[in-house]
């Protein structure tokens, strides 16, 4: 089927493209391209001003959105239709926040209901001292868990969590070398309950129960998953199998009951907040006019600069260590969602898909990459986000010379700077500049303000595939590495390349 839209990325294409300076030369353009919303974790600041976006490239990519039947497409997302059409269901993450078809935000409601009561036993101790959990998941099982808990669980915390993915054994031996056997929980997080590492470091956490004399070890684990007669199987009692809806892809899953050890650390009042900043930020992806809308403002400039300028890559980096790791749970969002060569319809997508999304902290990051985003020859377009509260009750001078760097990075790239007159080797010295950075200020960081700003980048990448023509909720491209390691273990280590079965016998595995 041709591209409904070809016509109109050949316009985008050959709109003028005027430097941040000339574009703001536009007086008005700071309330154009820079948004506060008012969340119910605190105000946050969307500020787009210093990306190259404007009136006419919003336009174009507004009339691709038509073309590409996006109204139609959101209303699928959010009324629980098929949009998966790749694995014939619905993406239902919105309903875990109250917005869905209504049975699925019933269930998602009730399930709630279930995880908060366990949640809740087992704050009143009702079963047993627990003072730590091991939360056990790999990729949406466990980047969701580990990012929140980083970000909100720094302090004393109701339960201790350690996650742990790596199949590595090491991953395992640093978290139970923190934890009392006597004291701690099991959580096996995988929606198909199938996952290799996930299963084997399950399995390696009872025989670590078992051998400190914990007189029943599946007793200590809740199994969070979308195919909870396998946990049952497995040997979870039912008691203890908080399930969630098979429509809830994995990478949009912390919603659901893989965030149970966010609940468990921090309370349920907490997730709730949680839970009620995402659904602000749908509210406002739903309901506000596209020139005012974040979201869609957003993935605009993504689909400007991929698709009209041509970068590979975009990069986010968060001034506030609690953030931490926001580049690798967007990594995972952003490059499983939309980093497909086909369309939804199984055609070559015929332009790029999802730029490569990576990042750092500042100012750790300005100190090691930020030559090549100023001086390379590649234009990177950069995410800062910054909160306006600190997480700490230190000198508020680390506070402010962090905030101060992240701004200063922002407007250096903005602004470049030549070389000084009559110095020959003057160009090593000269910046660019006129490159894009978005910058998001929150005020607070606090459960609401994660879940909006989680939401925000769903919605975002949504938005991105929409457009594109893209499936965002499959994620097929895992599949041949996992089956070529099953076969390897095995036994089936021949057939390969020479290189590979080279590295199999120097290896010694496989044979
Ligand atoms: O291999 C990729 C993937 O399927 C991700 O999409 C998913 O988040 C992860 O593995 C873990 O899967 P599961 O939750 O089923 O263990």
């Amino acid at each position: 089927m041709a591209d409904p839209a070809a016509a109109l990325w050949r316009e985008l294409e050959a709109l003028e493209s005027p430097t941040l300076g000339a574009l703001f030369a536009d007086a008005g353009r700071l309330d154009r391209f820079c948004t506060t919303l008012d969340l119910p974790g605190g105000p946050i600041r969307f500020d787009w001003a210093k990306t190259h976006l404007s009136d006419p490239i919003a336009d174009v990519l507004t009339r691709i959105a038509e073309a590409m039947d996006f109204a139609d497409k959101c209303e699928d997302l959010f009324g629980g239709e098929r949009i998966n059409n790749t694995e014939g269901r619905a993406a239902e993450h919105t309903a875990e926040r109250g917005i869905g078809a209504p049975a699925s935000v019933e269930e998602a409601h009730a399930l709630h209901s279930r995880m908060k009561l366990l949640v809740e036993a087992i704050h009143e101790g009702l079963l047993g001292e627990v003072k730590s959990l091991i939360h056990i998941g790999i990729g949406g099982s466990a980047l969701g868990p580990a990012l929140a808990l980083d970000a909100l669980a720094r302090d004393e915390c109701k339960v201790a969590v350690h996650v742990v993915s790596n199949i590595d054994g090491c991953a395992l031996e640093a978290a139970m070398k923190q934890c009392d056997p006597a004291t701690t929980m099991i959580a096996v997080a995988s929606k198909t309950f199938t996952t290799t590492e996930t299963m084997t470091n399950a399995a390696s956490a009872i025989e670590w129960l078992s051998e400190a004399g914990v007189a029943d070890p599946y007793g200590r684990v809740v199994a969070l998953t979308a195919s909870p007669e396998k946990a049952v199987e497995w040997g979870v009692d039912e008691t203890r199998v908080l399930p969630f809806s098979e429509t809830v892809g994995g990478r949009y899953s912390l919603w659901s009951s893989i965030g149970f050890p966010i609940a468990l650390a921090l309370g349920w009042e907490a997730f709730a907040e949680f839970l009620e900043g995402a659904n602000a930020i749908d509210n406002h992806f739903i309901d506000a006019d596209w020139a005012e809308n974040v979201v869609v403002r957003a993935a605009f400039a993504d689909l400007y600069y991929t698709q009209v300028r041509g970068c590979q890559t975009r990069a986010v980096f968060a001034y506030d260590e609690r953030l931490a790791l926001l580049p690798d749970y967007l990594q995972q969002l952003e490059m499983e969602s939309n980093g497909k060569r086909v369309t939804a319809q199984g055609e070559p997508l015929g332009r790029p898909s999802a730029p490569v999304t990576w990042g750092g902290v500042g100012t750790d990051s300005q100190h090691a990459v930020f030559q090549l985003l100023h001086q390379g020859t590649h234009l990177i377009p950069v995410d800062f986000l910054a909160v306006k509260i600190p997480g700490h009750d230190l000198d508020p001078a680390h506070h402010q010379i962090l905030l101060s760097n992240c701004f200063a990075q922002g407007a250096a790239l903005m602004a470049g700077k030549a070389a000084d007159a009559g110095d020959p080797l003057g160009g090593a010295r000269a910046y660019p500049g006129d490159r894009p950075s978005a910058t998001i200020l929150c005020d607070d960081l606090n459960p609401a303000t994660l879940g909006a700003l989680i939401a925000f980048h769903e919605h975002r990448t949504f938005v991105s595939a929409m457009l594109l023509g893209i499936n965002p909720f499959d994620q097929f491209g895992v599949e041949l590495g996992k089956a070529i390691a099953k076969q390897i273990d095995a036994g089936g280590g021949e057939g390969f390349d020479p290189s590979t079965e080279a590295l199999l016998a120097a290896a010694g595995i496989g044979v």
